[in-house]
């Protein structure tokens, strides 16, 4: 165990793990992202809570875009059978699995892929799939929503940067054909930041409105889908609605 936990601080952290002596993995932003993602699993945590009353212990989870596997890690600690980590960075599928031995989760799987490579049909569905923190640093999100749609059995929770929503009729090809926006999407330029460790890959990037996002949820096959309440003390952005978690039913 010394050896793993020699390894773990020799690594750079992007989330605070507790580990097994009681010390917990220094950020490389000192500890200043750690409310947003102690807000996002508490909101997770309720949801799951709700929807599944009778315990996790039955449940299967996939998390697209899973980084170092923190959320996978307390999916694993709740007590959930089994929860797959895809990430397009090898260094963060490595870092996922050095956190899960130290913590003893056998639990988590991993696969190290971008999302859109992944062969849906030889890996079935999940009861949960996971989308936290990627759909606004991808140039198809819409492909991302249905790859989420066609992988989940049950539960789909997706957090999100939103951008403000335009509405509105719009002339399509005609003042005769005239139709009701649905939604918009904002274009953010990564060019330059791809090669950061939470970066998309292409440096593209669309994020959606609310009303895009929740529209093309039902669109892509959700058949519920709600846009969670972030608690009193949330995180800034989810507090005032520049980011969402959202669940959707199958
Ligand atoms: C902002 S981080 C979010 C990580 C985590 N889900 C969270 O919410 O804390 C974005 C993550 O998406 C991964 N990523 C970006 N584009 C991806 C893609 N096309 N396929 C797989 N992973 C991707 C990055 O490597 C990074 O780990």
């Amino acid at each position: 165990m010394s050896d793993l936990l020699e390894q773990v601080r020799e690594r750079q952290w992007f989330y605070t793990f507790e580990l097994p002596d009681g010390s917990v993995t220094p950020t490389y932003h000192d500890g200043e992202l750690d409310a947003i993602h102690h807000t996002r699993w508490r909101m997770l945590e309720h949801t799951l809570e709700g929807v599944y009353p009778e315990g996790f212990s039955r449940l299967s989870a996939i998390d697209l875009a899973a980084h170092q596997g923190w959320f996978a890690s307390r999916l694993a600690r709740a007590g959930l059978r089994e929860v797959t980590c895809v990430d397009q960075r090898e260094s963060h599928v490595s870092d996922s699995r050095l956190i899960a031995e130290v913590l003893g989760y056998r639990e988590m799987g991993f696969i190290h892929s971008d999302i859109f490579d992944l062969d849906t049909d030889a890996l079935g569905t999940y009861d949960l799939v996971l989308m936290l923190g990627l759909l606004y640093h991808l140039e198809n999100p819409v492909g991302a929503l249905r790859l989420a749609r066609a992988l989940c059995s049950d539960l789909c929770v997706i957090e999100t940067q939103v951008v403000p929503g335009m509405s509105g009729m719009v002339d399509f090809g005609s003042y005769r054909f005239v139709r009701p926006l649905k939604g918009s999407f904002g274009l953010i330029d990564e060019l330059d930041e791809t090669h950061g460790p939470e970066a998309g890959a292409t440096g593209i990037c669309l994020v959606p409105s609310v009303e895009a996002l929740t529209w093309l949820l039902e669109k892509v096959g959700f058949r519920s889908v709600q846009v969670l309440q972030p608690p009193a003390d949330a995180y800034e952005q989810l507090l005032y609605g520049k980011r969402v978690m959202v669940a959707a039913r199958v």
